[in-house]
Order: structure tokens, then sequence, then C-alpha cells
């Protein structure tokens, strides 16, 4: 009893502080990633039809390309660091914008992971589908997205000699 009076005291003193820190949290803004540069886009090498581009808009760019929607929670702490880390990441992985400036081997093992995650329902990410509905990909939304990718490969692998599609580093 003596002993939860005493930690009692604490939790309101504990609450202001956990308090000031959400406000001057609000201070700390990440740098956005918002551009309309594009170098080497991978719809300008393999273009998506019109129902692929819609799903790689609500499904993959925030993420994986120089352009992120910011609805208005984003900007809030500590969500909004929480984002710039999963773009940060998410870019440094697979870049749509900048997609085919990479080596063609690189090029052809990113479209095979694109496959392999979708497929494996790995991305998008739960917590982004978690607030994104239309990011939720129905089944032939999966494979119109698949079969997109599948192609971008074919061409790739009846464009370029096979040796040439070796990774020579071990990349995941
Ligand atoms: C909320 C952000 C987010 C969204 C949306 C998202 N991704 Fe990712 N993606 C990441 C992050 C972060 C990583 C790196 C860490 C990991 O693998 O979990 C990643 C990794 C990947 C990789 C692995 C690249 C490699 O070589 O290992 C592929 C492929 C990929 N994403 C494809 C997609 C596709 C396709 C979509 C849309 C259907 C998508 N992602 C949507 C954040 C996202």
């Amino acid at each position: 009893m003596s002993y939860y009076c005493s930690m009692k005291k604490y939790i309101k003193p504990a609450l202001w502080a956990l308090a000031g820190l959400f406000v001057l949290a609000q201070f700390i803004r990440p740098e956005k990633n918002q551009s309309n540069e594009h170098p080497a886009h991978i719809r300008n090498r393999f273009p998506a039809p019109e129902n692929v581009e819609t799903i790689l808009q609500a499904a993959c760019y925030d993420c994986h390309s120089n352009n992120t929607r910011y609805p208005w929670y984003t900007g809030i702490q500590p969500v909004a660091a929480w984002i710039a880390n999963h773009v940060a990441e998410g870019k440094r992985e697979l870049n749509f914008s900048e997609f085919t400036s990479r080596r063609i081997a690189i090029q052809n093992h990113k479209l095979e992971e694109v496959i392999e995650l979708v497929r494996k329902q790995e991305m998008p990410l739960a917590s982004y589908t978690w607030i994104h509905a239309d990011a939720r990909l129905s089944t032939p939304q999966k494979n119109a997205l698949i079969a997109w990718a599948q192609a971008a490969m074919d061409t790739i692998k009846a464009q370029y000699p096979a040796d040439s599609l070796v990774l020579r580093r071990k990349r995941r």
C-alpha cells in the first residue's frame, strides 16, 4: 500500500514529461521525399498497363520512388520519423524513379524480387496496407503486377546475353 502511494506521486510528472516530449518532437521535421525528378523511371523502359500503373501508384511509389504522398497525419511525430525511415530504406532497396540507371543484372534481380515479395504478400508492407485500404491488393491485382514484372524480365532476357544477368556481388 505504501509502495503504491509513493509510486503514485510520480505518475503526474511522468505524464507531463511525456506530453512535453511529444510537443518538442513536433519540431523535428524530416525532409520530405517530394520531387518530380524521375531521371530513369521504370516506366520509360517497361511501361506498365494502366491498371498496373494504378497499383504501383497506390501501393508502391510512396516508398519506392522520388515522390511520396503525405496525408496530414504523416506530419505528426513520431509517425513522421517512422515514415521517413521507411521511405529511405525502401528507396535504398528499390527506387522506381531511378530504376533503369542500375546495371541490367540488378534491374533483372529487382524485378524478380518484386514478383517474389508480392506473391508472398510481403510487399506492400502490412503497416502500410493497414492504413491504405487501396494498397491491399486483390488476387487479380497481384497477378497483374506480377505479369508486368515477368514480361519485363522476359524482355530483358531476350535482349541481353545470359551472363550479363548474373549478379557479380551477392545481393539480397
Ligand atoms: C511503407 C513503405 C513501403 C511500401 C508501400 C512498399 N514497400 Fe517495398 N520495401 C520497403 C522497405 C522499407 C524495404 C526494405 C526492407 C525490407 O525488405 O523489408 C522494401 C523492400 C522491397 C523490395 C526488396 C528489394 C530487395 O532487393 O531486397 C522489393 C522488391 C519491394 N520492396 C517491392 C515493393 C512493391 C512491388 C511494392 C508495392 C506493391 C512495395 N514494395 C511497397 C517499403 C515499402
